[in-house]
This record gives structure tokens, C-alpha cells and sequence, in this order.
């Protein structure tokens, strides 16, 4: 049988760390060559850690030239683009009131999570259409659905992710771009590393499944939905979150 992602071009924002790093992984063992974007120079790592066709690169999503350079570095090399993984993303100001919210930290994240994952999709989608068609997952979060306290700017830039991954479907479905969301609950990634293990195990605690998701297992959805095993699945956000949302 061949790898799902049999020379598959692929973009991964955020593949420094966590999500990004596990698609990496995942990604690479399935076929796929890869081009990681981060704004962390700690992305160069990544070369040392898997067998595969890799390119690193630095840039911030936020910044329009940086991933404008990004996509034609990857198109220098590659030629074409198969597969967005429209990751990264900050959770910013915590514990905060909205009323009290700083105006500057609410734009800071706005800057990585929507108009940082919007640029890239541009840049995505620009390149996808000239190579006959594509995939892409963005990284949304259960909070584009349920209310947090205190993480206003995080939670209203997870819901922007909810309709701009619907928005892109319906406009691009007849270009055979298929574009879907994967919402994770809270997951064992250095996103959590503020936090103390009391807090980690009182959050594991609120999970029916009864632990915190591991970056792999969210990277294996990402997978399932870059691959064209999901061939018919377009618009949809996938929640994976332990049962959480159940309640
Ligand atoms: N960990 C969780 O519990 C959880 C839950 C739901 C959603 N998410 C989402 O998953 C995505 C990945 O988060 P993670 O948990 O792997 O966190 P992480 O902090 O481990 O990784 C995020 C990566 O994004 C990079 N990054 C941050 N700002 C950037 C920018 N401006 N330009 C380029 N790269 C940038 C960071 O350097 C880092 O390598 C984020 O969008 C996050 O909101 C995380």
C-alpha cells in the first residue's frame, strides 16, 4: 500500500512546537514533503529529528512580506502546493476581564490567529489553484465554541477560524480545494507551560476521557484531513477534545 501522503507538498505553520511539530512528524512518515514555517529559529531543529524531504523556514504569520517571501521560497523549490496545515497561533492575555482587556494584547492576537491564518490561507490558496487543487486544515480550538473567562482575544479569534474555514470551503470547493478545521480541547503542548501540573491535572480532570490530549493524536486528524481520504469532507470543523464537548 503507498503512504497517504505520497509526495504530497505540504506547508505546516507553527511547526516549531506541539501541533505543528507532531504534523511534521506524522506528515513526513506518510510521504509528504514539507516546508515548516515558524517564527522561531528553533524550526531548524526539526531537520535533525526526521528522515524525509524537509525545508525549514523563519517568518511570522502576521507579517505580510515574511509569508509572502515564505510561499515563493516553497514554490521555488517545490513548484506546487498540495496540503496547508494554517496552525500557528497564540493564546495571548489570560485571567483577564473583558472589560479590563488590553486593546494592544487583544491586536496581538488577532494579528497571529486570524489575520496571520487569513494571509497564509491567501498565499495557500493563490498557490492551489495553479496546482489543480488542494487541502487545508486550519487549527481552531473547542473555545471558537465555548466560552473561557478571561481569554476574550483567544476565544473570539478561535471563532473567526470557525467561519473562515467556511467561508474558504464554499469558495473554493468548485477549484477542488477542500478546507476544514481541527478544534482541539486543551492538549499537552508548550502552550500549557504556564501552567502549573495543579492546574494541568484539574484541567485533565474536566476531560470525560479523563487526561489532556497528546499533540500525535490531533496531528493524526490534521492527517485524516489533508489525505484524500477525506475527499468528501469540506467546510467542517472537527472537534477532538476528549468527549469535552459533550457536556
Ligand atoms: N495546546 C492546546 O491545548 C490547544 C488547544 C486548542 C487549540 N490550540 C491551537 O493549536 C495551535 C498550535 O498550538 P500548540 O498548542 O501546538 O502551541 P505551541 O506554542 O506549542 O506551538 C505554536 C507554534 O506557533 C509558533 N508561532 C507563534 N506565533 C507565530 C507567528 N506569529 N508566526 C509564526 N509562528 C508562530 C510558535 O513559535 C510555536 O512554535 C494554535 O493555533 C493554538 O491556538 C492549542
Amino acid at each position: 500500500m503507498g503512504k497517504r501522503l505520497d509526495g504530497k507538498v505540504c506547508i505546516i505553520t507553527g511547526a516549531a512546537s506541539g501541533f505543528g511539530k507532531a504534523m511534521v512528524h506524522e506528515f513526513i512518515k506518510e510521504g509528504a514533503k514539507i516546508f515548516a514555517i515558524d517564527i522561531s529559529k528553533k524550526v531548524q531543529d526539526l531537520k535533525k529529528e526526521v528522515d524525509g524531504e524537509l525545508h525549514t523556514y523563519s517568518a511570522d504569520v502576521s507579517n505580510l512580506i515574511q509569508v509572502a517571501e515564505a510561499f515563493k521560497k516553497c514554490n521555488e523549490i517545490y513548484g506546487r502546493l498540495d496540503i496547508l496545515c494554517n496552525n500557528a497561533g497564540i493564546t495571548g492575555l489570560v485571567e483577564t476581564p473583558l472589560h479590563e482587556f488590553n486593546l494592544e494584547a487583544w491586536d496581538k492576537v488577532f494579528a497571529v490567529n486570524v489575520r496571520g491564518a487569513f494571509i497564509v490561507l491567501q498565499e495557500a490558496i493563490k498557490m492551489m489553484l495553479k496546482s489543480g487543487g488542494g487541502s487545508v486544515v486550519n487549527t481552531g480550538s473547542i473555545g471558537g465554541y465555548r466560552a473561557t473567562p478571561g481569554s476574550s482575544a483567544y476565544i473570539v479569534s478561535k471563532g473567526a477560524m470557525v467561519m473562515l474555514t467556511k467561508q474558504a470551503a464554499l469558495e473554493y470547493v468548485k477549484d477542488g480545494i477542500r478546507v476544514n478545521s481541527i478544534n482541539p480541547g486543551t492538549c499537552n503542548t508548550p502552550l500549557l507551560d504556564d501552567f502549573s501540573q495543579e492546574a494541568k491535572d484539574f484541567l485533565a480532570s474536566q476531560v470525560p476521557i479523563g487526561r489532556l490530549g497528546e499533540p500525535v493524536e490531533v496531528a493524526k486528524l490534521a492527517l485524516f484531513l489533508a489525505s484524500d481520504e477525506s475527499s468528501y469532507i469540506s467546510g467542517q470543523d472537527h472537534i477532538i477534545d476528549g468527549g469535552r464537548s459533550t457536556e
